[in-house]
């Protein structure tokens, strides 16, 4: 069988790693790729992940019989429907149920109707009610974009008018989101939605700002960890009855039968389980340290069986490019890469190649991922790897895992 995945993180070289481990995947293209996934098949050039159009003709001319996407924008662009419209199958959900996450406005108003329970929020266009808003009530502040915005749309402060001012610069944009602070440890829950239902993976842990300690700004994320063992007894089977199956049901009656990996971002707070956010697909940098923890063949889990996994931990080490999340420095040569232990995981993101050497290409720009029986010695196996990568400016926590 001949796969297309659409993508080009570490979350996909991961994804694409794990397809290409499928007897039944005789070919892995990827689009548009990245040089480690160009190690596990054809890259597709020249055409861009949010042409939907031109991804779908080209899965026709090329004979693709799967359509796997990883990030977020090619599906709220649509790319699920426009495939599927050309009788190819395409795994992730339509535009209209993208939705859940390429609008919190409609995620809320989903959740409101299932009956899942969530951080208690409201939505303005203009900026005096945000003013008046805010003013009656105690921090911390939540202020959000309603849209996608990679990571950068959210602003958690103590500061009154650091909030007021975030969503002034905001709403020429679009919406604003003003929503209550939910107080609790983070964990990341996935179920994978297929026609035979819905199965969670395992959860994992991810760390959003840039520096030990949770010190810095917030970024696309700097590393994970899977299992996570604080969480209460039986969230994964409570997440799967009081979030995830209501949520699909939700959305069937209204017309958006959802079909992918729905991510539901947990905070557990003292009342119990409440819902940041959903995503429309994996997670990054979760997926990294979640699928080598899974034994079933991800092409058979992407057709609703339900995964099998290792006793096995896994820590994903995000380097990230000089300058980032603001600005990052491309460019430099990255070395250290021929010296990788063997048992160590290198996935690929924000790297390009450039004749024999790897050059930095983004912000986070490799995972590392090191297994282990527990998780000090996976996190021991991603960190002995870090200290061999090597270019100028390069950045990442010293924390993770521990
Ligand atoms: P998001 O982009 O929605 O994933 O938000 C990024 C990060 O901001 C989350 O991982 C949380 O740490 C924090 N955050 C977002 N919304 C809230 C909230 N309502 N209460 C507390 N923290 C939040
Ligand atoms: N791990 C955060 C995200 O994928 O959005």
């Amino acid at each position: 069988m001949k796969v297309l995945l659409v993508g080009n993180g570490a979350r996909e070289h991961a994804i694409g790693w794990k397809l290409a481990a499928s007897p039944r995947v005789d070919e892995l293209m990827s689009l548009p790729g990245n040089p480690g996934l160009a190690g596990l098949g054809p890259v597709v050039e020249g055409i861009s992940p949010t042409d939907i159009g031109a991804i779908a003709a080209m899965a026709r001319v090329q004979g693709v019989d799967l359509v796997v996407v990883g990030p977020e924008v090619p599906l709220a662009s649509g790319v699920v429907d426009a495939v599927e419209a050309l009788g190819i199958p395409a795994f992730g959900p339509t535009r209209a149920a993208a939705r859940l996450e390429s609008s919190k406005r409609f995620a809320k108003e989903v959740m409101a109707r299932a009956g899942v329970a969530t951080a208690v929020s409201d939505t303005f266009s203009e900026p005096e009610p945000v003013i008046e808003h805010l003013a009656g009530r105690d921090g911390p502040f939540v202020v959000k974009a309603d849209g996608l915005a990679a990571g950068k749309g959210v602003l958690v402060t103590d500061d009154r008018n650091e909030a007021v001012s975030w969503a002034d610069r905001w709403l020429p944009e679009g919406p604003v989101v003003v929503e209550e602070f939910l107080d609790g440890p983070e964990v990341s829950v996935f179920a994978v939605c297929t026609e035979k239902g819905a199965a969670p993976l395992e959860p994992a842990r991810d760390y959003k700002r840039l520096r030990d300690r949770d010190e810095g700004p917030n970024t696309g994320g700097m590393g994970a960890f899977s299992p996570v063992d604080d969480l209460p007894d039986g969230l994964l089977e409570e997440t799967m009855h009081t979030v995830v199956e209501p949520t699909l049901a939700t959305m069937a009656e209204m017309g958006h039968v959802f079909h992918g990996f729905l991510y539901a971002g947990l905070v557990l707070t003292r009342e119990g389980p409440k819902v940041l956010e959903f995503n429309v697909r994996l997670g990054d940098p979760e997926t990294q340290a979640i699928l080598p923890r899974m034994e079933t063949d991800l092409l058979d889990v992407l057709e609703g069986k339900t995964p099998e996994w290792s006793g096995a931990a896994a820590v994903n080490v995000v380097l990230a490019a000089d300058g980032y999340p603001e600005a990052p420095v491309g460019g430099s040569v990255i070395t250290g890469l021929d010296s990788m232990p063997s048992d160590v995981h290198v996935f690929h993101a924000g790297t390009r190649r450039d004749g024999k050497r790897i050059l930095v290409d983004g912000g986070r720009v490799l995972s590392l991922v090191g297994v282990g029986d527990t998780i000090e010695q996976a996190r021991d196996r991603a960190y002995e790897a870090a200290s061999v990568v090597r270019w100028p400016g390069m950045q990442y926590r010293t924390d993770i895992g521990s």
